[in-house]
């Protein structure tokens, strides 16, 4: 793969525009990296649909075919992994290089963990200043023999181990760190519990026992016993609420807008954003909801709403984690004041999501105040234009595309090629229902 990062693309959005239409927006990048992560430690033959091929779930796939794993894309969205079972995987030539995706990384760094052989993980210039000792410490209390560059950043260099059963508190509510651990406790020889400050997406959970390995999972403790094996399956990935958050936010700022969203996850360890719209004053229904490969689904119908600026509750703060820059143009279109607390989460994602955002706020002439752990955003009754740097975060870069429905001139965003780690045909879809976004390479 190759490691050369390019940050040459440049998003310009005309004001005003569109959002109606019937689509469906790409698979759960979380669930897609899991599917892969687990059908390659499955005994037998996994199959999946709807699975992202955007770059951070490409990375995880590829890591596993460098682990000698047999994993073929017959079709768009198609994914067949011959599962090498639970000790089947193969040391690794070179070092794991893992791009941008955070999720990769913590969560390989615990399956690699009590693995018998050595391996090197590393990433892009972003994921290489991204903190990583929330993954090492816990795996050192188990027994893991890992090591970061100076500071706490990749490359993670593990070394073989043998893990013993283990309990572990952990300080922050992240679902990463969580999966990483419960990952690495499939090769501990006995029970590993541990306790979550507050829920966080549990797919890892949900996905281990679609594979037939029991988890138990009470409150915020997880138990978890090694040894097992896991049994292929057939995982049907469901569009990501991440991607189809900025539709949501999109369609409730944009008058006249109508879009049906299909078959999105509403895991209610995701569902933050759309409790926190609604409480705002958005208009979605549930047109449908069903399950889909023990997940819950729906089809989605938003139209516009006047919004107002409400003060989030702290408790969606983990359910909502990534839809939080999408949530900041909502708020910036909403009568009142938005208040966020408790978030300081988001100062170690792909940017400072905070200071990003209230950067790119502030040229569109956005009133607001920066906290330590969130933001105070004033709702305009229109947003100003310029020219945005998304410092190569993708959700940054897609948020703003949204904000252009209610702006008074054109938004130009910039270092936007990292949209295609998480939502490829961004800017095609966006087009199709209505924006006018144009993509050029920076002269
Ligand atoms: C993810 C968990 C979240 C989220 C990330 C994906 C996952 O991170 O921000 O995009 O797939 O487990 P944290 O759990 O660190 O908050």
């Amino acid at each position: 793969m190759s490691q050369q990062e390019q940050h040459d693309l440049v998003f310009s959005v005309n004001p005003g525009g569109a959002l109606c239409g019937d689509i469906r927006v790409p698979g759960d990048k979380s669930i897609s990296h899991r599917a892969i992560m687990l059908g390659s430690l499955a005994d037998g033959l996994t199959t999946v649909e709807g699975f992202l091929e955007g770059e951070d779930s490409l990375a995880t796939l590829q890591a596993f075919r460098d682990m000698g794993v047999d994993i073929q894309r017959p079709a768009p969205g198609k994914v067949v992994i011959q599962g090498a079972g639970i000790d089947g995987l193969k040391a690794p030539a070179a070092p794991l290089y893992l791009g941008n995706s955070g999720t990769s990384m913590r969560l390989l760094a615990g399956l690699l963990a009590g693995q018998r052989f050595a391996s090197v993980l590393t990433g892009d210039s972003s994921l290489s200043k991204r903190p990583m000792r929330r993954v090492t410490e816990p795996l050192k209390t188990m027994g893991a023999n890992i090591t970061l560059r100076e500071g706490g950043f990749c490359p993670i260099e593990i070394r073989p181990s043998a893990l013993p059963p283990s309990e572990y508190v952990m300080p922050v509510a992240s679902a990463q760190v969580n999966s990483c651990l419960i990952l690495a406790s499939l090769n501990v020889e006995g029970e590993t519990r541990l306790l979550e400050p507050a829920p966080c997406r549990d797919h890892t959970e949900r996905m281990l026992r679609g594979f037939g390995y029991p988890v138990l999972s009470s409150g915020n403790e997880v138990r978890i016993r090694g040894g097992g094996r896991l049994h292929a399956c057939h995982i049907d990935v469901p569009a990501d609420i991440s991607s189809a958050a900025f539709f949501l936010v999109g369609a409730s700022i944009c008058p006249g807008a109508d879009i049906v969203l299909r078959h999105v996850g509403i895991n209610p360890t995701r569902i933050g954003v759309l409790n926190i719209l609604k409480l705002m004053g958005a208009n979605i229904d549930t047109l449908r909801e069903y399950e889909a490969g023990g997940e819950p689904v729906a089809d989605l119908r938003v139209r516009y709403a006047p919004l107002k600026g409400v003060r989030i509750p702290e408790d969606q703060v983990p359910l909502a984690i990534d839809e939080f820059p999408a949530l900041f143009i909502a708020a910036a279109c909403a009568e009142g004041t938005t208040v966020l607390s408790g978030a300081e989460e988001l100062r170690v994602k792909e940017s400072d999501r905070i200071q990003t955002m209230a950067d790119g706020l502030a040229v569109l002439g956005v009133k607001h105040a920066v906290t330590p752990d969130g933001i105070v955003i004033e709702g305009q009754r229109a947003l100003g234009g310029g020219v945005i740097n998304s410092h190569g975060d993708h959700r940054i870069a897609m948020s703003f595309t949204m904000a252009a429905l209610r702006a008074t001139a054109p938004i130009t965003i910039l270092d936007c090629n990292n949209v295609a780690t998480s939502f490829p045909g961004f800017a095609d879809l966006a087009r199709q229902c209505g924006l006018g976004l144009s993509v050029a390479h920076a002269s």
